[in-house]
């Protein structure tokens, strides 16, 4: 059948959690040091192939900073899927990431495929947030989880490809 799908995808989480990063290892496959803070939101279309659909993600990578907060409900409504992105060494990040996914259970749209993305992999001899418990909530609350790196590329395309599968189809 015709699976050509449009999905638009929000990116949420704490200020230099690394959202920006992850957008742009997808879509440009680059990693930038000194990636500057997104002023707002910024949006990129990237498309991936999955075994029975192509996806083109409507992509919007907003911004962390606690003065944007109240712009997110124009990003993330009508959203087909949220990445809630934490910084794996920080645990105010990831205390950030479990706002946010209370306020999209509360406000989001209720099919989202919601994923939670555990970010900055490669810094583990810096690791705050134990994998586990990072897997125990994502299960608790039916979120996909997995743990990133931007900088590395690990699980950036993997992530970005299990939301395609997990769309709900034409
Ligand atoms: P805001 O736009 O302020 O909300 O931040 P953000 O979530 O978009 O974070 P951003 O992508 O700007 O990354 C913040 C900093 O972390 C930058 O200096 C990045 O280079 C760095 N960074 C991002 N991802 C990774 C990663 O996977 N590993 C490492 N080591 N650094 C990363
Ligand atoms: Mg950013």
């Amino acid at each position: 059948g015709n699976n050509n799908l449009n999905a638009k995808l929000v990116l949420l989480g704490d200020m230099g959690a690394g959202k920006s990063s992850l957008v742009l290892r997808f879509v440009k496959g680059q990693f930038i040091e000194f990636q500057e803070s997104t002023i707002g939101a910024a949006f990129f279309s990237q498309t991936l192939a999955v075994s029975d659909a192509t996806v083109k993600f409507e992509i919007w990578d907003t911004a962390g900073q606690e003065r944007y907060h109240s712009l997110a409900p124009m990003y993330y409504r009508g959203a087909a899927a949220a990445i809630i992105v934490y910084d794996i060494t920080s645990t105010d990040s990831f205390a950030k990431a479990k706002k946010w996914v209370q306020e999209l259970q509360k406000q989001g749209n209720p099919n989202m495929v919601m994923t939670l993305a555990g970010n900055k992999a490669d810094l583990e001899d810096k690791r705050k947030v134990t994998t586990e418990e990072a897997r125990v909530y994502a299960e608790e609350n039916g979120l996909f989880f997995m743990e990133t790196s931007a900088k590395t590329a690990i699980n950036v395309n993997d992530i970005f490809h299990e939301i395609a599968k997990r769309l709900p189809r034409a």
